[in-house]
């Protein structure tokens, strides 16, 4: 089975992609880490953002064993990844190491921003996770703040609607939901809530695959 699960920032997804997977015993996929992971290289290599070159270099040449996940979770290297993911050939250089990834047994899950539309779009389940942007701007930073690190909330509020007009507005694929994503507003729901209400989303989704019927919702629900 392969679970895909898009949405925007800080809107839950991550931790609802690794709860789906543990519980259906899938392995799971972060490929944001991926674009951070080529932003951040980037950034070491004291090169601008704008150094497409580089920035391809290190797509291609990705070493997720050796993620220094600590680093990659920063905000700079959100925003640096924010940046980078919107050069086609960057996105180009990534696509066969995350369609292996979900095309392995016993399947996966996936989350990012284009795995229902480009990655998996054969995927068995998809969902689109989403909440308002001052929620979201909340969550992360108390999680910053769990971590010890001095952040403000108003600027994460704005970083975080920067990278969303930056990640929808892409040419190449936007953040966007796909024509058969269920969307999930985890706005008003806490993490427990939020995961019974994914589970019901992909049980409801494998019934539908097992019987055979088209499985499409509107998403405006
Ligand atoms: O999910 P995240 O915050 O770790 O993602 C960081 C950035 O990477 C995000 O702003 C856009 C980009 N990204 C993408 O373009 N496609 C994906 N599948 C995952 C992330």
């Amino acid at each position: 089975m392969i679970i895909a699960i898009d949405g925007p920032a800080a809107s839950g997804k991550g931790t609802l992609a690794k709860r789906l997977a543990a519980h259906y015993g899938l392995r799971h996929l972060d490929t944001g880490l991926l674009y951070r992971a080529v932003g951040w290289a980037v950034l070491t290599a004291g090169r601008p953002l704008d150094d497409r070159a580089c920035a391809v270099g290190a797509a291609a040449s990705i070493d997720p064993q050796n993620f220094d996940e600590e680093a990659l979770k920063s905000q700079k290297a959100g925003e640096a990844a924010s940046i980078v993911s919107a050069y086609p050939e960057v996105r180009a250089a990534l696509v066969d190491f995350q369609k292996s990834f979900a095309a392995t047994p016993p399947g996966a899950v996936l989350d990012g921003r284009d795995i229902g539309t480009v990655i998996c779009p054969d995927a068995d389940v998809k969902i689109f996770v989403t909440a308002s942007p001052e929620e979201r701007a909340r969550r992360r930073f108390l999680e910053f703040r769990s971590k010890g690190l001095s952040v403000d909330e108003a600027e994460i509020l704005e970083d975080i609607r920067r990278r969303d007009a930056r990640d929808t507005a892409r040419a190449v694929a936007p953040l966007k939901p796909a024509d058969d994503a269920r969307v999930l507003d985890t706005t008003t729901l806490d993490i427990a809530a939020a995961l019974a209400a994914a589970l019901e989303i992909v049980e409801e989704g494998r019934m539908a695959r097992r019987e055979g019927g088209e499985w499409r919702v509107a998403n405006s629900e």
